[in-house]
């Protein structure tokens, strides 16, 4: 006899849990996990039975296929971060902040890719038409072809895109659609979730290419698309910090490019505008050579990016001391912090130490490791480093420099942003060629501390 069985459910991720818990073991998050029936996941859950299905056809990998056509949306900064443009029939979930810029974003790319001759449809379902068309006049896109509806009801959307046949369709946002099929409020893990299923669905079989805007909010109270990242072709994050008009279009997942690609764009008081050579923006307001201050030449995705890290370290209060870190991760500073305390004999116990990437950015490569360690130095010895020079390199931990990916290209963006000194790994390639930058290669984090701050 079946026992009925009551699940718990995760508010934030979705994940299944048989008992009911404080935090959920997969997101983290607490006090998200209800009482509910477990989601459908697709077939009913009875046993195949006897009925024998079709073969399905096998092709091998060798077979041809013509390359994806791609559309342009004219905006540069948003085609790269797709990987060279529009997938027809692809599905791209752009997730952000409440209030960070994604629907002033998706106007421009729609009124954009509408103007290039692309049928476009934009839903909106949190704001009213009215509202929609205001902000599209402020952007000066009043003109611009784009079809405008206000609806949640996906019933309805699906059929009016099923007459329309657009080749692009944008649904602002994925949380507040319902299907009159699922028995639980919009904005829930099972609506969200069935709503992304018809959507990417529709897109698949009617070659519409479907964008799914996303809320994500740091609590996790709302279903947040994680649940849908899975099922779309493409994730896009529009980051940023509040307060810096910069913002960051990040790809995370990308089944027809490159992830980790970024576009940057600037918040104006006329939308947002392209920000073709970041290296420039984020270093613009470096004012004279600082203790502190320390030039990273990453790499974002295919392209190189010059940062400025920036570190101030302070005599702490007794008790634990402070590690304040924005832009980087806090455990990357922890280990640095060890690596040169344990291997150079420098401690930072008894110092507070704030961390910071210049201009809202987020720095994740292990590369930045040695920028980090010399803004920390700088700043510890009260020592201002060469304005001249940038710095890349990961750190092992055993003190040594470990080599890092694309050197060439790091030389490159320094070398034309006006800087004539690197700081490098010793066993970095650079195929031989500088690129006329002065490379200083190091085999170790002590021979960096010995070399530009003297013994430490
Ligand atoms: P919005 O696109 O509505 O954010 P989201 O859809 O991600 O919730 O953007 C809202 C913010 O953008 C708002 O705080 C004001 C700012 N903004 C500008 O600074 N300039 C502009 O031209 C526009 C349209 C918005
Ligand atoms: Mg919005």
């Amino acid at each position: 006899m079946a026992k009925a069985q009551t699940s718990f459910t995760c508010t934030a991720c979705g994940a299944v849990h048989r008992k009911w818990a404080g935090r959920c073991d997969a997101c983290g998050a607490w006090n998200s996990i209800a009482e509910g029936a477990p989601l459908s996941t697709g077939p009913g859950a009875r046993a195949l039975g006897g009925a024998r299905g079709r073969t399905i056809g096998l092709t091998s990998l060798a077979t041809e296929e013509a390359p994806v056509p791609r559309r342009s949306s004219g905006l540069a900064e948003f085609d790269r971060v797709l990987g060279g443009g529009l997938v027809p029939a692809s599905a791209i979930l752009v997730g952000g902040d409440p209030g960070i810029g994604k629907s002033t974003l998706l106007l421009q790319v729609t009124a954009s890719f509408a103007r290039n001759g692309l049928k476009c449809l934009y839903i909106s379902g949190e704001e009213a038409s009215a509202q929609v068309r205001m902000r599209a006049q402020r952007l000066g896109l009043g003109t611009a072809p784009v079809m405008l509806g206000a609806e949640t009801n996906l019933r309805d959307i699906l059929t009016t895109l099923d007459t329309e046949r657009p080749g692009l369709a944008i649904i602002d946002s994925i949380q507040t659609m319902w299907l009159d099929t699922v028995d639980s409020a919009p904005g829930s893990v099972a609506q969200v979730r069935a709503a992304a299923h018809e959507l990417v669905t529709f897109a698949k079989s009617r070659g519409t290419a479907v964008i799914l805007v996303g809320h994500v909010t740091k609590e996790g109270q709302i279903a947040g698309p994680r649940v849908v990242e899975h099922m779309v072709d493409t994730v896009l994050y529009f980051e940023g910090e509040r307060g810096h008009q910069f913002r960051i279009l990040r790809a995370v997942k990308n089944r027809f490019g490159p992830a980790d690609e970024i576009g940057v764009f600037e918040m104006t008081g006329a939308g947002l505008a392209e920000v073709a050579n970041p290296s420039a923006l984020f270093l613009s307001d470096r004012g004279q050579p600082a203790p502190g201050s320390a030039v990273f030449a990453g790499i974002e995705g295919t392209r190189p990016v010059l940062t400025e890290v920036q570190a101030l370290v302070a005599p702490a209060p007794p008790g634990t001391p402070r590690r304040t870190v924005v832009g980087i991760d806090g455990g990357r500073l922890s280990t640095i912090l060890a690596v040169l305390e344990a291997r150079c004999g420098i401690p930072f116990a008894g110092l507070d130490v704030f961390l910071n990437v210049a201009g809202g950015m987020r720095v994740s490569e292990p590369a930045a490791d040695l920028a980090i360690a010399a803004a920390l130095l700088s700043a510890r010895e009260d020592v201002a480093l060469p304005p001249d020079m940038v710095i890349f390199g990961e750190i092992s931990l055993s003190g040594a420099l470990r080599p890092v990916a694309q050197t060439e290209n790091r030389l490159k963006e320094a070398q034309k942003l006006g800087f004539s000194t690197a700081i490098a790994p010793e066993k970095s390639k650079s195929g031989g060629n500088d690129e006329g930058m002065r490379v200083r290669k190091m085999p170790d984090l002590v021979t960096f501390v010995g070399e530009l701050f003297g013994a430490g």
